[in-house]
Parts: structure tokens; C-alpha cells; sequence
């Protein structure tokens, strides 16, 4: 099994919409036998708490459920746990990276390396600003998640 986690700050906006799109790109490819995906936040605001309202309504028109999603904060035991650790943005990497063990430093990335034709590097934070920005997550979440899946396919032989 390849274990993948998608960290954001709150565990409401960013990163369920990221599980759930690379989920969703996981299953029609029938690999959902091979590859768990999850999200948690940096921060503890939001555990227990449904998805933002916004983002999924946003998700929802675009054929994509966060429904089911309950937030929960990053533990330690998800360094040893999962394969890929993939922040939205430089500070949620930076805040990985700080409370990883040096073992498993090589598992945090950021999700938009998998994008190099997105141009940055970073998945803006939506939860201030207005729908474009629920969309612009969306859409830098569909073209990291074909990236991703096919850096897994290639490096795990699936
Ligand atoms: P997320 O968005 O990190 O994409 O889930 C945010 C959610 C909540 C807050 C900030 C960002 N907040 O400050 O409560």
C-alpha cells in the first residue's frame, strides 16, 4: 500500500478538496486497492468539523464529494505512516518539517511539485477571499493530482 496525505492549515479548505480530487483520479484508474489517501491541517481550529461550506459546493459541482470529511491535525505517527506528506504552501511545509523526525524528512513535499506547469508552487489559501479562489483550488488540485498519480504509478510500479 502507498500512503499519501495532503496537509493545508485548517483540514477544511485546501486539503480535503486535494483527497478528494486525487481519490477520486486514484479510483478511475482502479487503484484503490493500492493507494490510501487522507488529509489533516497544521493547525487544531477545525478537528471534527465538516469541510468549509464553500469548498464543497465548489467540489460538489465539479462532481467531487467532501461530505464525509472530518478535520483532524497532523499526529507524529503520520511521518512513519505515510509515504508522500504534501503541503499546500511554504508555510504549511515549513511547519511539517519542523516537527518531522529527520528519518522521514524526504516524505514532505510540496503538492504542486507534481504541477511544474502550473507555474507555482504554492495552493493559495481560499478561506478569506471569494469563489475563484475555491476554483483556483480545484483547479491546481486536478493538475497536481495527474502529476502525483503518475510519479507514484512510475516509482512504485503500479
Ligand atoms: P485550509 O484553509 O488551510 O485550506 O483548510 C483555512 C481554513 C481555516 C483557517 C485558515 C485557512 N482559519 O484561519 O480558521
Amino acid at each position: 500500500m502507498v500512503r499519501v496525505l495532503f496537509v493545508c492549515l485548517g483540514n477544511i479548505c485546501r486539503s480535503p478538496t486535494a483527497e478528494a480530487v486525487f481519490r477520486g483520479a486514484v479510483a478511475r484508474e482502479g487503484l484503490q486497492h493500492a493507494i490510501e489517501v487522507a488529509s489533516a491541517g497544521t493547525a487544531d481550529y477545525h478537528v471534527g468539523k465538516p469541510a468549509d461550506k464553500r469548498a464543497r459546493a465548489a467540489a460538489l459541482a465539479r462532481g467531487v464529494s467532501l461530505e464525509a470529511h472530518r478535520g483532524r491535525q497532523v499526529a507524529v505517527e503520520d511521518f512513519s505512516r505515510f509515504d508522500y506528506i504534501l503541503a499546500m504552501d511554504d508555510e504549511n511545509l515549513r511547519n511539517l518539517l519542523a516537527r518531522c523526525p529527520a528519518r522521514y524528512r524526504d516524505r514532505v513535499r510540496l503538492f504542486l511539485a507534481f504541477a511544474p506547469e502550473a507555474g507555482r508552487a504554492d495552493v493559495p489559501d481560499p478561506y478569506y477571499g471569494g469563489p475563484e479562489g475555491f476554483e483556483q483550488v480545484l483547479d491546481l488540485c486536478a493538475a497536481a493530482s495527474r502529476g502525483l498519480l503518475a510519479a507514484i504509478r512510475r516509482d512504485h510500479g503500479l
